[in-house]
């Protein structure tokens, strides 16, 4: 079994650790160098605290939230307009003119729980960002209404993201969740016309068989997802979980029979953990190249750096109050480390795309990885699409105990240690 310390090793040539730093409170993130990037909003509050979750979130009050947006504003206009003023500099854009940006996702918590805010803070990402290939929200199944989703329409949303997690109203309850009239919800969602669906559906949920996951992804589809993303149920260090999820080896199999069934289905897999009808577009707020992220725990990836804003609302809101920035932790990466980081979240889509690497790394792939992708080839990890590279079935396998890996190796430690502390001053992920 790999251990992380290997993995890094062999990624970024080097024993270096991940140093995450505090970062100063006038900080502004720096996108010169990036020709396009996307845009995540997080809205943390949510009616009740699932025990399995992992994110950070907020048991809702109108109070909270109403002390929320202003902030929120505020972070978006000190960064919307650093980057404004770091498009003039290149001399690729004239004065005034908005940024590019691919995507704007909202995810949480539970952004409905803001949905007569939306309007504002999309017109207010829209002064400094011209959004090229639509907006996405991830919705919690009580928020999947009639009248909310006209309201997520008329805000100019493209694509949601159901979080049903299953069909099956016992895996259900050994999560803490119940069953209450999804595929009704479902209909209504197709009926409104988003051109992307995503149902995020989790396995490995005691009780769970490949018979009844093979029913979640057919009912999914039969009642109008264009994708699902099915997530291997992780129990976090922090999580209150009552049942723990099935063994790494059953998980596997799981998997496995998943994407068997998904390809008699038809479908074509997008990423490690999604499945979508051909011809649809993707939900994917994570594999980007780069992003700027706004709201309370959001991450930003930028070309030398990956900065965290504070886990804390107090900390969140009485930063922006001031006007300085609400990041906490700012990592800069070496050259090598953000290169794995950019092969890292390639791998996950199942793609490596040459072209992509040496803009935003500004090296070519094979003179920083050229050994390293002949031996891949050679083992039959990758191969070989005109210049890119592609995740061949066993890969994808080694993927998935890969990403669990840095799941538990990496984003656990840092979810938990921002959880801690608004402000840490410095912590290493080695
Ligand atoms: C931010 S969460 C959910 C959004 C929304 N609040 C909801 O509850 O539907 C996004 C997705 O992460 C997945 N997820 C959350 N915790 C997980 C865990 N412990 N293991 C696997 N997947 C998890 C779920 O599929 C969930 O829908
Ligand atoms: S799973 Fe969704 S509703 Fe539950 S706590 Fe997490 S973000 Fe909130």
């Amino acid at each position: 079994m790999l251990t992380s310390s290997l993995l890094r090793l062999l990624l970024t040539r080097s024993a270096k650790p991940f140093t995450f730093e505090a970062c100063p409170p006038d900080w502004q993130p720096d996108v010169t160098g990036l020709d396009r990037f996307g845009l995540y909003v997080h809205i943390p509050f949510c009616r009740t605290l699932c025990s399995f979750c992992p994110y950070c979130r907020e048991l809702y009050t109108p109070e909270k939230a109403a002390a929320y947006l202003p902030a929120l504003l505020q972070e978006i206009d000190r960064t919307g307009q650093a980057v404004t003023r770091q498009l003039v500099s290149p001399g690729l854009k004239t004065r005034g003119e908005r940024h590019p940006v691919t995507s704007l996702y909202f995810g949480g918590g539970t952004p409905a729980l803001m949905l007569g805010d939306l309007p504002v803070i999309i017109s207010r990402l829209q002064q400094y960002f011209e959004i090229t290939d639509g907006i996405g929200i991830e919705l919690h199944p009580q928020d999947i209404t009639p009248e909310n989703l006209q309201q997520l329409r008329s805000a100019g949303i493209t694509m949601v993201s159901l979080g049903l997690q299953s069909f099956d109203p016992q895996a259900l309850a050994r999560i803490g969740r119940s069953e209450d009239r999804f595929t009704e919800r479902l209909g209504w969602v197709r009926e409104a016309g988003f051109p992307v669906i995503d149902v995020d559906l989790i396995f490995a949920i005691p009780g769970q068989t490949p018979d009844s996951l093979r029913r979640d992804i057919a009912l999914a589809f039969e009642r109008g997802a264009t994708q699902v993303s099915t997530y291997p149920f992780i129990d976090f260090t922090y999580a209150d979980n009552r049942y723990q999820p099935l063994d790494n080896k059953t998980k596997r199999q799981l998997l496995a029979e998943l994407a068997n069934y998904c390809q008699e289905l038809g479908l074509v897999r997008t990423s490690v953990w999604t499945f979508a009808q051909p011809g649809t577009g993707k939900y994917s707020s994570v594999t980007r190249d780069a992003f700027l992220g706004f709201g309370l725990s959001a991450t930003s990836l930028l070309q030398r750096s990956f900065a965290i804003n504070t886990f804390s609302l107090d900390g969140y809101i009485g930063r922006l109050g001031t006007g300085l920035s609400p990041t906490a932790l700012k990592l800069t990466f070496s050259l090598r480390q953000r290169a794995a980081y950019f092969l890292f979240w390639s791998a996950y889509g199942l793609l490596i795309d040459n072209q992509r690497f040496a803009t935003v790394i500004g090296q070519p792939l094979e003179k920083l990885y050229g050994v390293e992708m002949a031996l891949a080839v050679l083992l039959g990890l990758l191969r070989r699409s005109g210049a890119d590279y592609l995740l061949t079935s066993r890969a994808i396998q080694l993927y998935h105990d890969l990403e669990q890996l840095y799941t538990t190796a990496y984003i656990d430690k840092t979810w938990s240690t921002a959880r801690q502390e608004a402000f840490p001053q410095r912590f290493t992920l080695s």
